[in-house]
């Protein structure tokens, strides 16, 4: 028998408390609106929600700018708000994982003010400071652009600090021990609270060599001293790593299953939207190719988009810029020289065909899928809002006022509601109207979600590409406790007819999972197989079509 591994299982949904229901028509989300809500996060089938961070904050840089890591801010509601959302939570059988936001705090946390006061306070060695600017001071900047160095001249200390964001977050120094030990009491202090883990935020800055003195040793280490931490506090809890690297990396990060448990795929997000903009199963194919093995208990965790920019950086120059013709042509919908700042809809021109066909993807690609909210009813973005912020507008509930966000103003809300265009939430891109429409994205969506949980093979299985001999067409098969499911993928706009070629499965049967139509005996385990434009599939091979899928071990 094997372990559980519930995330493997997982269908993870991304969330802002501040931006997805409004309780008490102040204008901002908050943790009463959300617990409202549960019900519903619960009928679209999601198993798990990661909530950005909702620590008390100056807000500089939507709450990944900490003061206190032990709170909820006020504007949010309270401590004890949180917890009646984890007991909801738990009674609907959805895990909740949260932000660990330790490379930096805010300036304002009063580690950084103590710190910068009094060069004999214990917390100066929680920053990194140096008498000088550092000579690469203008390198390395996360935000280019828009942020003009790592190091800041502090005024107060008389010292320069390191910063890898913008400069009101400061880099703690996990070298210092005192720095880990804090990082740890933040960890049980949430897992005592009932969640099931982190979103381990900017991963490779924690760990990179800061400073000047080069005095660290191998900080990846530090994340196995988290993960014994966590796995004794709790033997279910996981950390999530947001990890964009290459992949040559990624063995440091998951080190033999007990450092990371999952992170995010950067690269093969990148590859998609290669693919998707070439029309070709190519870059995927490339990607996945290069993928390296990982550890049995850990898992890749796939997404579309993200809170922040669509992050090209490690595509070649030439390919990056093809995407950007492609789905971010004009400059204001570019940023940092490397990303696209909008929802997928509109970067699909809304082509509800093109849409479910990206979303097919990543439900089916190996690893556990995270889902951010508004992507189940197609939402856009306002690109007349600073930065990220053009993807963080509020979730769009119904046609009515505010998009039933909030009661509040239509000026007082934390951030506009879409109110204009085709994503505007009057027109159709909102939940309630969607549940009406059985051909709605929303209703996609729903039984996408309930496939996927039906095939665990795509979360837990080995994965084997499949030849399809087409250029656009990517076919790849999942087995795990000797059943396998397929899922074929055609990134054209045009109908195509291949040859599925299962040799190597000796199917029998193909039954289709997602609602085209029953298929034929196979013949000499091969089918052909027609496809429209954008067309998908998925089959699970030589079962009864109505049963279930064994979920034993
Ligand atoms: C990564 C987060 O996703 C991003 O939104 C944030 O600005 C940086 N980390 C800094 O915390
Ligand atoms: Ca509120």
């Amino acid at each position: 028998m094997q372990p559980d591994w519930w995330y493997k299982r997982a269908c993870i949904y991304s969330l802002d408390v501040e931006t997805f229901q409004d309780s008490n028509g102040d204008g901002i989300g908050d943790f009463p609106g959300l617990t409202s809500r549960l019900d519903y996060l619960a009928g679209l089938g999601i198993t798990c929600v990661w909530l950005l961070p909702f620590y008390p904050s100056p807000n500089r840089d939507n709450g990944y700018d900490i003061t206190d890591y032990y709170g909820v801010d006020a504007r949010l509601g309270t401590l004890g708000d949180f917890v009646e959302f984890i007991h909801a939570a738990q009674e609907r059988g959805i895990r909740v994982l949260i932000d660990l936001v330790v490379n930096h705090t805010s300036d304002q946390h009063p580690w950084f003010q103590a710190a910068r006061s009094n060069p004999d306070s214990p917390y100066r060695d929680y920053y990194i400071w140096s008498k000088e600017k550092p000579a690469d001071a203008d390198q390395g900047m996360v935000f280019p652009g828009v942020q003009e160095s790592t190091w800041t001249y502090d005024t107060e200390a008389q010292l320069f600090y390191f910063h890898r964001f913008y400069k009101y977050q400061p880099d703690l120094n996990i070298s210092n021990p005192a720095v880990r030990a804090e990082i740890m009491r933040i960890m049980g202090f949430w897992l005592e609270l009932g969640v099931s883990g982190f979103r381990v935020d900017a991963a490779p800055f924690l760990i990179e060599m800061k400073g000047t003195d080069g005095q660290q040793g191998d900080m990846y280490e530090y994340l196995g001293e988290f993960d014994d931490f966590l796995t004794w506090r709790r033997g279910d809890a996981i950390m999530l790593a947001e990890a964009n690297v290459p992949f040559d990396k990624i063995d440091q990060y998951f080190g033999e299953g007990h450092r990371m448990t999952m992170i995010f795929n950067f690269l093969l997000n990148q590859n998609i939207f290669l693919a998707l903009a070439r029309q070709s199963a190519q870059p995927i194919i490339d990607c996945m190719q290069a993928t390296p093995g990982i550890p049995k208990s850990c898992q890749w965790a796939n997404f579309l988009r993200n809170h922040d920019e669509l992050d090209l950086g490690r595509l070649s120059e030439k390919d990056r810029q093809f995407v950007f013709e492609q789905f971010g042509p004009k400059e204001t919908m570019q940023i940092y020289n490397r990303g696209i700042r909008r929802r997928l809809p509109p970067m699909l021109a809304g082509d509800q065909r093109r849409l479910r066909l990206a979303y097919s993807l990543m439900w089916t690609l190996p690893g556990t899928p995270v889902l951010r909210y508004g992507e189940e009813i197609g939402m856009g973005d306002d690109l007349s809002l600073d930065q990220r912020n053009s993807v963080r507008t509020p979730m769009q509930w119904t046609d009515t006022k505010n998009a039933g966000f909030s009661d509040a103003p239509r000026d007082g809300l934390v951030r506009p509601v879409i109110d204009a265009g085709p994503y505007s939430y009057a027109n159709e891109v909102n939940v309630a109207d969607q549940r009406r429409d059985p051909d709605s994205l929303f209703n996609w969506m729903e039984r996408a979600i309930r496939a996927r949980k039906e095939c665990p093979e795509f979360g837990r299985g080995g994965c084997a590409i499949i030849d399809t001999g087409h250029p656009a067409v990517f076919a790849h098969a999942c087995t795990w406790n000797s059943r396998t499911v397929v899922a074929v993928h055609n990134l054209a706009d045009k109908d195509c007819t291949i040859t599925l070629d299962l040799s190597d499965y000796n199917a029998r049967q193909l039954n289709d999972l997602l609602g085209d139509k029953q298929y034929r005996k196979l013949e000499h385990n091969s089918t052909t197989l027609e496809l429209e434009g954008y067309g998908y599939r998925w089959f699970r091979l030589d079962d009864h079509p109505h049963s279930a899928p064994s979920h034993n071990q």
